[in-house]
C-alpha cells in the first residue's frame, strides 16, 4: 500500500497486525493505534509540539531510576492509575475499597511485634492506629499480613531523604484479627514535582499535593490482597488530590487527644492522635 494519507493512513496501520497470532496483543496493537491517531486528528499538533511531546517522553525516561518512577507518576497525575484500579477491583459491597499504590511501598520492610512504635525517633505527633482485618462474612482473619507506610509530619517518605527506614513495618494481626501500632501523625505532601510531570502539572494549572494518609497493604491465605490508604478527615486537599486516589469510605478522623490513657493503655504525656479502621478483605 502506498500513497497513504490521513484519511487511510489508521486503517492500513491496523491492516499490518493481521498475522499477530497473540489475539491480546493484536486487540492492544489495534486499539493503540485507532486511538492514538484519534488523538491527533483531534489536537492536530504542529511539528514543533509533537517534538515537545517526544522530549517530554525522552525527560520522562531519562528520570527513572530504582529511586524514582516518573512513568507511574505520569500515570497516576493522569488518572490512568486510578482506571486501572477501577477496572480491576471491582468488590462486592462491604469489601474495603482499594486505591493505588504508590511509588514508596518498600517490599522488605522491618517486621514489628504488634503495638511496636515504628517513628524510629523522628518528630512529629504520636499516633496510635488500632484496626482489625476480617473477611467478606464478617470473621475476623488471625495472622493477617499487614504492611504500612507513610510520610512524617513534614511530608516526607523515608526513602526521599533517609539512608535507614522509617514510618513504615509489617506486623502479623493477633489471633482476633487485631492489630496496632504507634506512628506519627502524618501531613498533606507534594508528589516529586521536580521532572516532566511537575512541569506538566504547573502548565495543566495544578497543585501536586496529596491529602494527608497511610497507606496499608493487607494479605491473608484465601484473600485478595489489599492495596489502600487511610485518609484524615478534614484535609485540605481531600477533593483535589493529585492522583485521584481518594474515597469517602477511606477517610476517617486522625482524632486529636489531650495526654493520658490511649485506647491500648498507653500513658502519654504528650497531646496524640487516634486512628482506628476496620478492613474486610474479599475471599477468592
Ligand atoms: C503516595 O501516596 O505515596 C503516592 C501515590 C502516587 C504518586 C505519588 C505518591
Ligand atoms: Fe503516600
Amino acid at each position: 500500500m502506498r500513497d497513504l494519507n490521513e484519511n487511510t493512513l489508521t486503517d492500513e496501520v491496523i491492516a499490518r497486525f493481521k498475522n499477530c497470532e497473540n489475539p491480546r496483543v493484536k486487540q492492544i496493537s489495534e486499539a493503540l493505534v485507532r486511538h492514538l491517531h484519534a488523538f491527533v486528528r483531534e489536537i492536530e499538533p504542529t511539528q514543533q509540539e509533537w517534538e515537545s511531546a517526544i522530549a517530554f517522553l525522552t525527560h520522562t525516561g531519562h528520570m527513572c531510576d530504582d529511586k524514582r518512577q516518573e512513568f507511574i507518576l505520569l500515570s497516576d497525575t493522569l488518572g490512568v492509575s486510578m482506571l486501572v484500579d477501577a477496572i480491576n477491583h471491582r468488590m462486592p459491597e462491604g469489601v474495603t475499597e482499594t486505591t493505588v499504590l504508590g511509588p514508596f511501598y518498600v517490599e522488605n520492610a522491618h517486621q514489628f511485634p504488634l503495638g511496636a512504635d515504628i517513628t524510629q525517633n523522628i518528630e512529629g505527633t504520636p499516633m496510635l492506629i488500632q484496626g482489625t482485618v476480617r473477611s467478606q462474612n464478617g470473621s475476623p482473619i488471625p495472622n493477617a499480613h499487614i504492611n504500612i507506610w507513610q510520610s512524617d509530619g513534614e511530608g516526607f517518605y523515608d526513602v526521599q531523604h533517609l539512608d535507614s527506614l522509617a514510618l513504615r513495618g509489617q506486623f502479623h494481626a493477633d489471633e482476633n484479627g487485631n492489630f496496632s501500632c504507634w506512628t506519627l501523625r502524618p501531613s498533606a505532601y507534594p508528589i516529586p514535582d521536580d521532572g516532566p510531570v511537575g512541569n506538566m502539572l504547573r502548565a495543566q494549572g495544578r497543585h501536586p499535593y496529596r491529602p494527608a494518609h497511610v497507606h496499608f497493604m493487607i494479605q491473608a491465605p484465601g484473600h485478595q490482597k489489599l492495596v489502600t490508604h487511610v485518609f484524615a478527615d478534614g484535609d485540605k486537599y481531600l477533593d483535589s488530590d493529585v492522583v485521584f486516589g481518594v474515597k469517602n469510605s477511606l477517610i476517617r478522623n486522625f482524632e486529636l487527644h489531650e495526654p493520658g490513657t490511649a485506647p491500648d493503655g498507653k500513658e502519654m504525656d504528650k497531646p496524640y492522635a487516634y486512628l482506628r479502621y476496620d478492613f474486610t478483605l474479599k475471599a477468592v
